[in-house]
């Protein structure tokens, strides 16, 4: 901790591989405490530097900084988040990587002008509301499932309406806001309510289109600015290297390119469509994660395939797999975190608990391979996956728990920290997703959720004083009573598994529960976003303690939870609370030139961190277009989503 105290500037976003931060010079105290860990620490912290290849002709004091700290970190703090290369471990294992970089709020939020443009924009949009035609991707018969993209949809293409469009959504007066933009064109909507009156259909469809002017707003501005590079930097508005690296390998084109379709983009779609044709290669000599590029580019590309039929993305999708390939050879199987793409290398991180596989990252791959497999006729993908179930399957489970961290050597696990959050997530997703994926035949994975659902209800599973559920992190027999914003997706997870468990009706009920608790740690805020993690004791209830746990990054798990539980229960309050995120996120994350996340929940006016993340467009978006549909689009008995919202479809 002293060593983190000294070192203010690296509490936060410290991610990725480190684009060294040559702007700011090195202090003398923090020289003083630098030699001190040095003499400290010095071997260990060396060791840990060097284990980052990609680091090594990045050599600067601020990079030197990190590592020291970071290593002092793997040292001391065996759980912590924070990788020996700045990483936060985090996030499914979604590792962030926002450079340092300090963003003048005011030269961005200049309120008068702002409202200036808001105003002649609103001007503008009077006269060319005759002729905005509004996106209708939906069917008119509710029966088709699949939609085809529609060639009659005419999207507000002109230079002006795309302006005020975007200008216009910046208003604080949402309601008044809807009703400027929202009513033209409504004629030819399907009905989009079962269960509720004209006024509530209508309120549904202005909502839903507000959503598809943000997937325009973000998608667009992308284009306009980082086309081709993996992210977007919404406020300085050029590329973001994102977790993948400064090779542009166009992330965003992949992982929104099903939104676009789903949301009947058509032209945006053939325009990505064609964008991963000529140019996703996969060439560069650079680290990838096995899982990110999994969930992300795999995903991505299986569903575009699936939801279009175009044999390009099947092959891509294929051409990628044969590529992370390496990472499987290992005595057990488990495959390691990452592949250099180029050399065939692989690795783990130094910071996973001494170069062990991580659960969330080797436990989120079955859905991807085994539609790979079905859809190439080639089983080698299967066989990949079926290896790690089968190992995880046979393997002592400590009081039926599974641990975090595997060694992929040896086939021990590594400790005894558990999450329903961070580096655990997916992976119990996944064995639910599996047996619905083939169509409730695969029986094993079904048990194996079971087994570890019911192991962590037992554990981890608390109620707090004032009545909220949660699942808290179980590390070597103690419970942290903290949960990560990535948990939330539990709530949802849970109601969706439901029907098949011993009792339907207790885990409904428990979905519910997780769905109220994640949306008091947004309400209890004072932007009505959540942070990234939230904690529990005498004091304190559902609201992040940490500076470092008060960010929130555009993060989709709470939405998603709200649409599941959406579906399942045809609950009002679902649909409202996603509102509330949508205002919330035009209020504080929406900016000129995209979407951004912010630093502090819990302040007005959020500094803000510049990074437009893919999983906006991928997972955010599209599950508050889904609250906002019938459920017609993408129906569940029908298809499963992948861990990054990419559909995939049900074996029959
Ligand atoms: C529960 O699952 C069964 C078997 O797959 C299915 O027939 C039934 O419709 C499902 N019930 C609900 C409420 O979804």
């Amino acid at each position: 901790m002293a060593v983190e105290s000294g070192l203010p500037n690296f509490q936060r976003y410290i991610n990725g591989v480190p684009v060294p931060n040559g702007r700011k010079m090195l202090r003398l105290r923090e020289k003083y405490i630098i030699m001190l860990v040095l003499l400290t620490f010095g071997t260990v912290c060396f060791g840990a530097f060097f284990f980052l290849p990609d680091l090594r002709d990045r050599v600067s004091m601020d990079g030197m900084r990190k590592h020291l700290r970071d290593a002092g970190n793997v040292i001391f703090f065996p759980h912590a988040r924070i990788g020996p290369d700045g990483h936060p471990i985090s996030d499914k294992a979604k590792i962030l990587r926002h450079d340092e970089y300090n963003i003048d709020p005011h030269r961005i939020d200049d309120k008068v002008r702002l409202r200036g443009k808001i105003e002649a924009a609103w001007e503008q949009d009077k006269k060319d509301k005759a002729s905005l035609v509004l996106v209708d991707p939906l069917p008119k018969d509710n029966k088709v499932e699949i939609m085809e993209i529609n060639n009659k949809v005419v999207p507000a293409e002109k230079p002006s309406d795309k302006k005020s469009d975007e200008l216009k959504d910046l208003s604080n007066d949402k309601q008044k806001d809807d009703k400027k933009i929202n009513n033209a064109d409504t004629g030819d909507v399907v009905k989009m309510e079962q269960h509720g009156d004209k006024s509530t259909a209508d309120e549904t469809e202005k909502r839903r289109e507000t959503v598809l002017k943000m997937m325009r707003h973000s998608w667009d501005n992308y284009e306009t600015y980082a086309w081709g590079a993996n992210e977007l930097r919404p406020i300085s508005r050029h590329g973001h290297a994102s977790i993948f690296g400064n090779i542009p390998l166009g992330a965003t084109i992949v992982d929104a390119i099903d939104t676009l379709y789903i949301m009947g983009m058509k032209k945006e779609f053939e325009k990505a469509k064609d964008w991963i044709d000529k140019n996703l290669k996969f060439e560069g000599s650079s680290d990838l994660s096995v899982f990110e590029t999994n969930i992300r580019f795999i995903g991505g590309l299986l569903s575009a395939y699936a939801l279009s039929g175009d044999e390009m993305f099947k092959n891509k999708a294929k051409m990628i797999a044969d590529k992370l390939m390496p990472a499987f050879n290992t005595p057990t199987g488990i495959p390691q975190s990452m592949v250099n793409v180029k050399t065939g290398s692989s690795r783990n991180w130094g910071w996973a608990s001494g170069g062990c596989s991580i659960l969330s990252e080797f436990g989120s791959l079955h859905l991807e391979y085994s539609y790979l497999s079905q859809i190439t006729g080639d089983k080698i993908y299967m066989d990949k996956v079926m290896k790690i179930r089968n190992f995880l399957q046979n393997i002592e489970k400590p009081q039926g728990l599974y641990p975090n961290y595997l060694n992929p050597r040896t086939g021990k696990w590594c400790q005894t920290h558990v999450s329903m959050g961070a580096l655990g997530d997916s992976f119990y997703e996944y064995l639910l997703k599996t047996w619905l994926l083939t169509g409730k035949t695969d029986k094993d994975a079904r048990t194996m959720y079971d087994g570890a659902i019911k192991a962590m209800e037992d554990k981890m599973l608390q109620i707090s004083k004032d009545g909220l559920t949660y699942f808290a992190e179980y590390k070597s027999g103690r419970l942290e009573h903290k949960m990560d914003h990535l948990a939330c997706f539990s709530g949802g997870m849970v109601a969706l598994g439901a029907n098949g468990s011993s009792d339907p009706t207790k885990y409904l009920h428990l979905g519910a529960e997780i769905a109220r608790t994640c949306h008091e740690s947004y309400d209890r805020s004072a932007t009505k976003l959540g942070p990234e993690a939230f904690r529990f004791d005498d004091s304190t209830q559902a609201k992040a303690t940490r500076q470092n746990e008060k960010y929130y990054i555009l993060r989709p798990e709470v939405i998603e939870t709200y649409f599941y539980m959406w579906r399942l229960t045809k609950e009002q309050k679902y649909r409202d609370w996603a509102w509330e995120a949508v205002q919330a996120l035009e209020k504080w994350c929406r900016v000129e030139g995209g979407y951004t996340g912010i630093r502090d929940v819990y302040q007005l006016n959020p500094n803000k961190d510049d990074v437009q993340q893919s999983f906006f467009l991928a997972e955010t978006l599209k599950y508050l277009y889904l609250i906002f549909s019938d459920d017609s689009v993408i129906p569940l008995h029908k298809w499963v989503f992948n861990t990054e919202a990419h559909p995939l479809p049900i074996k029959s």
